[in-house]
């Protein structure tokens, strides 16, 4: 009888084992589901989407933009500024003296070559990041006679230089090129 119930024993402990490997197996493989579906949305996140990639380059025609007037566009969900400068705001500010300036750079270096009359910058202010008046048709341009941030009373000048308020840094110029006389491509 003792061996019997010994018999019986290990064959309820081998279908236990049996049951167990099944459960173990059902378990590994329901983590591994569940480890790709853990990864998965990781690495398309971490790729970037469609309309990310779209809005890393911007074109824009800027061939209406007349010299005194400005356009506000978007470029990766931050505003730009594209001025076409009066020869009166050029020579402006090219009669400033750079070395007084806090963030000292020229016109020239702020634009490209042949086309100082096209000024294009962030339309972000460098001090809290607040957008600045100067773009849109009425708006003040501050004493500068570029840009005014009504935030904290940043002004800048005719070349988007930081010229009276808290501001560090002047206002940020984009990476662009010409496609064409009349397209400007950022980014
Ligand atoms: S954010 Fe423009 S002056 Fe403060």
């Amino acid at each position: 009888m003792a061996d019997e119930a010994s018999i019986d024993t290990s064959v309820t402990t081998g279908e236990g084992v049996r049951r167990r490997d099944f459960i173990n197996i059902a378990a590994v493989s329901f983590a591994g589901v569940g480890g790709a579906a853990v990864i998965l949305p990781l690495v398309s996140q971490m790729a970037p989407s469609a309309d990310v990639l779209a809005e890393s380059s911007t074109e824009i025609d800027i061939s209406a933009i007349t010299p005194g007037q400005a356009i506000k566009a978007v470029f990766r969900k931050q505003p730009v500024f594209i001025r076409n400068l009066t020869p009166a705001e050029i020579s402006a500010a090219e009669k400033v003296d750079v070395s007084s300036l806090r963030d000292p750079q020229t016109l020239e270096e702020r634009t490209k070559e042949g086309k100082t009359n096209w000024l294009i910058t962030m339309g972000v202010c460098t001090h809290l990041g607040c957008v600045p008046l100067g773009a849109g048709e009425g708006e003040v341009k501050g004493e500068f006679g570029g840009y005014f941030c009504p935030c904290h009373g940043s002004s800048y000048d005719t070349a988007a230089r930081i010229r009276k308020g808290p501001a560090p840094k002047n206002l940020e110029v984009p990476t662009y090129e010409f496609s064409s006389d009349t397209v400007v491509k950022i980014g």
